[in-house]
């Protein structure tokens, strides 16, 4: 059922990407999305970047709807149903998180939550530049090791974040890695997990209609993305024809991923 809030906070977190906050009683475990209803405009899948009753989404401006978004100010209705899909399991254990851009919002809460559950975290954080990077400064007070590479090398290592995540795996002992950001990224995290033996979680996005498991929008290989995602243990979907390469358009088109 959608139930219609009011924004109750608008922060401004890099020149692409706003978070809006919203009060919302409902259960919501880190991993899981919302469906965002915009009045006038569309309705989009936004994991859940806070999971407490002050839920959040962390929006970044892509195409039209989200560009809508960075617009919504404090007072202004929006539509939410949910919280839907599956989450990251945070008990205690040492984890590498990667974070590619946007991506980084899914993983936030996850971390705040493994952290206080004892568990050591460290994330590695990617992004075009230093201005764009996403919740440092959260997940450094939640207790985060942090290490960071952009694209022009204005902050931490120059290059893609996969580089770093190479090195953090040949150098430290960790159980699980926790990914989320373009699929390309998150197969190059796969492969460099595989030989340490280290379990890779991925959470992946889809085109979605529903959120229901019913209208087939979502769907990678056999799964429907809404009910058996966004977070997936990377052995199920790693080797599917579509991972990494190809995912349906509004249309239904395959279009690249
Ligand atoms: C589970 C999940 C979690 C996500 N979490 C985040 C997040 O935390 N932060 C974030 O910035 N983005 C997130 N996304 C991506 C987001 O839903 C949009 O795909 C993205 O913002 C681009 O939308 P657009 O309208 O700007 O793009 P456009 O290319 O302009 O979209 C074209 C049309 O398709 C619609 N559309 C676009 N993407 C989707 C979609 N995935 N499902 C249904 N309709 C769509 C638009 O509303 C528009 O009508 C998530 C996606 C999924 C599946
Ligand atoms: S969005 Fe309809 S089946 Fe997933």
């Amino acid at each position: 059922m959608r139930t219609v809030v009011p924004v109750v906070e608008r922060v401004v977190e890099t020149p692409s990407t706003i978070t809006l906050r919203f009060d919302d009683p409902r259960t919501a475990r880190p991993g899981q999305f919302v469906m965002l209803w915009i009045p006038g405009d569309d309705e989009l899948p936004m994991s859940l970047a806070y999971v407490g009753a002050r839920k959040g989404v962390t929006v970044k401006a892509m195409g039209s709807t989200s560009r809508h978004i960075l617009d919504i100010p404090v007072g202004a209705p929006v539509g939410i149903r949910g919280p839907y899909g599956t989450s990251f399991d945070v008990s205690p254990g040492r984890i590498l998180l990667v974070g590619g851009g946007s991506g980084t919002a899914v993983l936030a809460p996850a971390a705040e939550a493994a952290l206080a559950n004892g568990s050591t975290v460290t994330a590695a954080l990617g992004a075009t530049t230093r201005a764009e990077l996403l919740f440092e400064q959260r997940l450094r007070s939640a207790g985060a090791s942090i290490a960071i590479a952009t694209d022009d090398g204005s902050a931490g290592e120059r290059g893609y974040v996969t580089k770093l995540v190479e090195g953090l795996l040949a150098e430290n002992e960790f159980d699980v890695v926790w990914t989320c950001g373009p699929e390309v990224m998150m197969q190059k995290v796969i492969a460099a997990a595989r030989p340490k033996h280290v379990e890779v979680v991925c959470s992946v996005e889809r085109h979605m209609k529903c959120a229901l498991g019913m209208c087939d929008a979502c769907s990678l290989g056999p799964y429907h993305v809404c009910v058996d995602g966004p977070v997936f243990p990377a052995d199920r979907i790693a080797s599917l024809p579509e991972f990494g390469r190809s995912k349906r358009a509004p249309s239904g088109r395959s279009v690249p991923a």
